[in-house]
């Protein structure tokens, strides 16, 4: 059965919710049968297209991904990021907003940020459009990339947003980089679903970019656990295959007409 937004929120204090990555149709099926959500993340700018920032993905590459992974998801929620530079105002951020929506069949979609976008997410709710929060380390706008909520101010900025985003309408919020502490009071304080990103156990859920969980990312980073290891899958079959090839033994009878 599809899940909705508001079985969601029903998971809160009750079942921690699943979320992960995709980008492509054939991952988007089989993270269905597990998830609660499937993000297509502006991600894709640094892991698919080697960009320095998420702020060069554009509206149509979403757009493109998107239609991919829709078409592998059954039952899972499908969130799409609001790339750089396309919520820059409520007007704006409605009239893409309506255009993902319209052209990807998601179920919402995520923007960055907090006390600066409340009209906007205001806008977007207003016009139907569910709304997903991402506060904490911003990619879209981060300059350091340390994790966020050691100082003072940060930590009542971010406690301060969390409040605002979900006055504002949003459904859910995505903490990324949180100190533990932090995740768990603003997670405690909201009506609403928290998703951590290294942002502790403390959230309501968590969600990982999909290459690193597999191990596909040859990067390392400390909030991530790599639950298998398939690049070395990946090269052990490349390698046999190239092994056959060279010696004859692919294509065999079988594989031929
Ligand atoms: O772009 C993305 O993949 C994300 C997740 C890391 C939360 O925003």
């Amino acid at each position: 059965m599809k899940k909705k937004i508001s079985d969601l929120i029903k998971k809160k204090n009750k079942q921690k919710i699943v979320s992960l990555t995709a980008y492509s149709k054939n991952v988007a099926s089989i993270l269905d049968n597990h998830c609660d959500i499937i993000l297509v993340g502006d991600s894709l700018g640094s892991v698919l297209y080697n960009y320095k920032s998420t702020r060069e993905v554009t509206l149509s590459t979403m757009i493109e991904h998107s239609k991919s992974v829709r078409m592998g998801i059954k039952k899972s929620l499908m969130i799409v990021d609001m790339p750089h530079n396309t919520y820059r105002t409520p007007k704006e951020a409605v009239k893409n907003a309506k255009q993902i929506m319209k052209k990807t069949k998601c179920d919402g979609v995520k923007l960055e940020g907090g006390k600066k976008i409340y009209e906007t997410i205001k806008s977007l709710v207003k016009n139907k459009i569910p709304v997903m929060g991402h506060l904490g380390l911003l990619p879209q706008s981060d300059k350091t990339f340390k994790f966020k909520g050691k100082k003072k101010l940060e930590r009542n900025n971010i406690i301060r947003d969390s409040q605002l985003l979900e006055k504002a309408g949003v459904f859910s919020i995505v903490l990324e980089c949180v100190e533990t502490s932090l995740a768990k009071l603003v997670t405690q304080n909201l009506k609403i679903p928290t998703i951590g990103i290294g942002a502790s156990k403390y959230c309501d859920g968590q969600i990982l970019v999909f290459d690193d969980l597999i191990g596909l990312n040859p990067m390392n980073y400390k909030f991530v656990k790599k639950y298998a290891n398939i690049r070395n899958d990946i090269s052990k079959a490349v390698s046999n295959y190239s092994k056959e090839v060279r010696k004859i033994k692919f294509p065999n009878k079988k594989n031929s007409f």
